[in-house]
């Protein structure tokens, strides 16, 4: 799992005079195929894939989603090496009825999964807002910033949840920056420090 938070940001796209809608492939799958059925998209919307690496130390696993997306989110990549764990997430988007996004980013990154060379110190706390590291991890693939993240969750009325994360990363990840996003109750905040990987 991804640590960081992928926000949907809402374009506002000038109307076309007629409403024009995508039909995009809708499915879940646990490999990079997925056999779908079509969905059609809501206006600005255009066609995704959401997969994800995940190796929790003990081999990895791959999942993932097409469907319709909006297009402020089509080029995200992230990889994140913390402690035994390596995640990758990668959209991707085309922009035709019924057309498949283009799987070559993530088998490119799936394909260079080893130790670069580069470390970082490394740990997680999912209860307080701090966590102390003399343990470092191997940066993998292109990771080559460390980063230390707090995500800050509040709802009303109950006690904020801070959780840290210390590891590698790519710098796309890193140039999201800081970010507050308010959901209903629930405010979320992340904040990222990066420098860079030695
Ligand atoms: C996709 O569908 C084909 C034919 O119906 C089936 O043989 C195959 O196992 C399915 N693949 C997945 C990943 O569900
Ligand atoms: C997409 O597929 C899921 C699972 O098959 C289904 O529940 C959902 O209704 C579909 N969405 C649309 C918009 O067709
Ligand atoms: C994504 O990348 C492609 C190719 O580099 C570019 O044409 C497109 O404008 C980018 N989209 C966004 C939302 O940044
Ligand atoms: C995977 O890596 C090998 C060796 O670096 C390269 O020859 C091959 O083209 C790569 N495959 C993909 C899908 O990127
Ligand atoms: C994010 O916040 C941290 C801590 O407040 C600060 O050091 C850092 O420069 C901020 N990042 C950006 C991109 O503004």
């Amino acid at each position: 799992m991804s640590v960081r938070l992928v926000i949907l940001c809402i374009l506002l796209l000038p109307l076309a005079a007629t409403s024009f809608r995508l039909r995009c492939a809708n499915c879940t799958s646990q490999s990079l195929a997925c056999n779908h059925t079509f969905m059609s998209c809501p206006q600005g919307d255009v066609c995704g894939s959401d997969f994800s690496y995940d190796d929790l130390g003990r081999g990895y696993s791959l999942s993932g989603t097409r469907q319709c997306i909006n297009p402020s989110v089509c080029n995200i990549t992230s990889s994140e090496s913390i402690q035994r764990t390596h995640s990758i997430r990668v959209f991707s988007c085309c922009y035709t009825d019924y057309c498949t996004p283009s799987t070559d980013r993530i088998l490119q990154m799936i394909n260079n999964t080893s130790p670069n060379g580069l470390v970082c110190p490394t740990c997680s706390s999912l209860l307080s807002n701090w966590c102390y590291t003399s343990e470092t991890v191997q940066c993998k693939g292109e990771e080559n910033m460390c980063f230390f993240l707090t995500i800050i969750t509040k709802v009303v009325g109950r006690r904020a949840k801070v959780q840290v994360f210390r590891g590698c990363t790519i710098k796309s990840v890193c140039d999201q920056g800081n970010f507050t996003y308010e959901k209903g109750d629930t405010v979320h905040q992340e904040t990222m420090v990066c420098n860079k990987a030695r």
